[in-house]
């Protein structure tokens, strides 16, 4: 099993969004007993809340499932267990690195995998309020995360 983290601030916004999108396109593959997703915020304020209402809307709009996702802080186990942590921001690889050790092919941004976009960092919709802004990097990202994620593991389906 391949295991997949997305990380952000809150774990209400970005990363729920992509943990959704991502299971979908892994689900829509055949992989999904292959690569396991999850996602978690470097804070721990929104613990337990089901994803922000505009993430919500967005992933519905696009027939995306996002039920029984809640947020829960990342933990140092966390680290020891999954293959790849992705970042939605700078901000989040820097908290990420007080949590503990981790190395540039482990922890990198989503945004990282898309060099010809014009921005690194998924902008933050609690603050921007622009959803749909960040459903549009987040998608180009999942693709890309699949392809590499394929492309490391040597993962087929039969689909
Ligand atoms: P997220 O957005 O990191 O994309 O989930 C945020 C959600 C909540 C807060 C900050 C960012 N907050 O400060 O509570």
């Amino acid at each position: 099993m391949v295991h997949v983290l997305f990380l952000c601030l809150g774990n209400i916004c970005r990363s729920p969004m992509a943990e959704a999108l991502f299971r979908h396109h892994v689900e829509r593959a055949g992989l999904a007993d292959q690569i396991e997703v999850d996602s978690a915020g470097t804070g721990s304020w929104h613990k337990g809340e089901s994803p922000h209402k505009g993430t919500q809307a967005i992933l519905e709009q696009h027939g995306v499932a996002h039920k029984g996702i809640t947020s829960r802080q990342i933990t140092p186990g966390d680290l020891a267990k999954c293959d790849y942590i992705v970042a939605m921001d700078e901000a989040n690889l820097r908290d990420l690195r007080q949590v503990g050790a981790v190395t540039s092919k482990q922890a990198f941004r989503l945004l990282d995998l898309v060099p010809e976009g014009t921005v690194r960092d998924v902008p933050d919709p609690w603050y921007t309020g622009d959803f749909d802004e960040v459903y549009q990097l987040v998608s180009t990202g999942c693709d890309r995360l699949l392809q590499k994620v394929r492309e490391d593991y040597r993962l087929n389906s039969d689909v």
